[in-house]
């Protein structure tokens, strides 16, 4: 198959959806947090305070998508970013590629990646499997619109992203309302993103409004300080998240009982959720995993010694958690 060059669409907002400025002004910032993240040199990156913390979540990511993707398979990669994981589908030989983001910056350097032109620093792939690049707001946009002719998708994946789509219900409907829509029956949906059960603990914990260590800090309001949070209303529970190299915005608690619900709304079932310290614990039973966690050099030897991530990441890593669901059925029709 011949590599394909690849241009960026821009997808327009919902004229129907109804936000007010406050939730777009926040999707904004997020935006344009993520697309002032400049490329970084390997040498930057090498010497980054979160190095072995970012390995350990490609690990991660590298399991799940060898634990699910198959050959020649179609992926939706939702908030795929700069295409830090066009690697990992190469290596599972996906067959088609669509990946979407809402930062200019981010989607232009996952075109860069894509087509091969990444600098003499980075390391040069050029990619045959075929792919799109839009960029836009997945929690807004009616996808199954726009990707009418791409779908039905195998696997949708959204990595470390899915926490931006809870700062209203309509936005948290619209992301699982398109991905529904976009898969095929049996298809799975896999990502990752922070657990809620662990950041409300930790604000508890914690004497005032803020916890943290050498490496990240989470802010929450003093509208919460009563620290309690109602199921009834569990959209919009806003915290400010700053981890070093690599976060400094705003983000939205989802309560993880309460996201399952949801998605079962959305023909979901739950095949696991796991805590990453859980997730690590488990999948380094498996030798193909431990000598992929070699390679990638995130816990040293990879015998569960931590001795290159520093206690302060694998703190962070205990704020994730990674997520397995199946659409159960057939694509359900959305509110026109
Ligand atoms: C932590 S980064 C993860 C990027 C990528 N998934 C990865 O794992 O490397 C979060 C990404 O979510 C994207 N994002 C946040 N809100 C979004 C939205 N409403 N629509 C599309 N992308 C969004 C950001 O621009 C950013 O690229």
């Amino acid at each position: 198959m011949q590599h394909q060059e690849l241009w960026i669409f821009h997808l327009d907002g919902d004229s129907h959806f109804l936000e007010d400025e406050t939730t777009k002004i926040f999707a904004r910032k997020v935006a344009d947090h993520y697309s002032a993240r400049t490329n970084q040199t390997l040498e930057e990156r090498e010497a980054s305070p979160i190095i072995h913390l970012k390995k350990l979540n490609n690990w991660i990511k590298s399991v799940l998508i060898q634990l699910y993707a198959r050959r020649g398979d179609a992926v939706l990669d939702l908030a795929c970013g700069k295409g830090g994981d066009l690697i990992k589908w190469d290596k599972a030989k996906v067959g088609y590629y669509v990946g979407i983001d809402i930062a200019e910056g981010s989607i232009e350097d996952c075109r860069t990646r894509y087509n091969g032109d990444a600098d003499h620093h980075q390391r040069r792939k050029k990619f045959i499997f075929p792919a799109r690049l839009f960029c836009g707001d997945c929690y807004e946009v009616r996808l199954d619109k726009v990707l009418a002719n791409d779908a039905p998708f195998d696997i949708c994946s959204c990595q470390f992203a899915l926490h931006y789509s809870w700062s209203t219900e309509a936005r948290a409907r619209r992301a699982l309302a398109n991905i529904s829509a976009l898969l095929r029956p049996g298809g799975i949906f896999i990502g990752t993103m922070p657990d809620a059960n662990v950041l409300i603990k930790k604000l508890r914990e914690a004497e005032g409004m803020s916890f943290g260590n050498s490496v990240y800090w989470v802010h929450f309001d003093e509208e919460f300080s009563e620290k309690k949070f109602k199921a009834s209303s569990p959209f919009g529970i806003k915290y400010k998240f700053h981890l070093e190299d690599a976060v400094d915005c705003p983000e939205w608690i989802v309560p993880f009982h309460l996201f399952k619900s949801l998605a079962e709304e959305y023909d979901f079932e739950l095949v696991f959720a796991k805590n990453s310290h859980e997730f690590v614990h488990e999948y380094m039973k498996k030798p193909e995993f431990v000598e992929l966690m070699r390679r990638l050099g995130a816990l040293g030897d990879g015998n569960q010694d931590h001795t290159t991530l520093s206690a302060d990441e694998w703190e962070v890593a205990y704020l994730y958690l990674a997520f397995v669901l199946r659409k159960v059925s057939s694509p359900i029709c959305l509110n026109e």
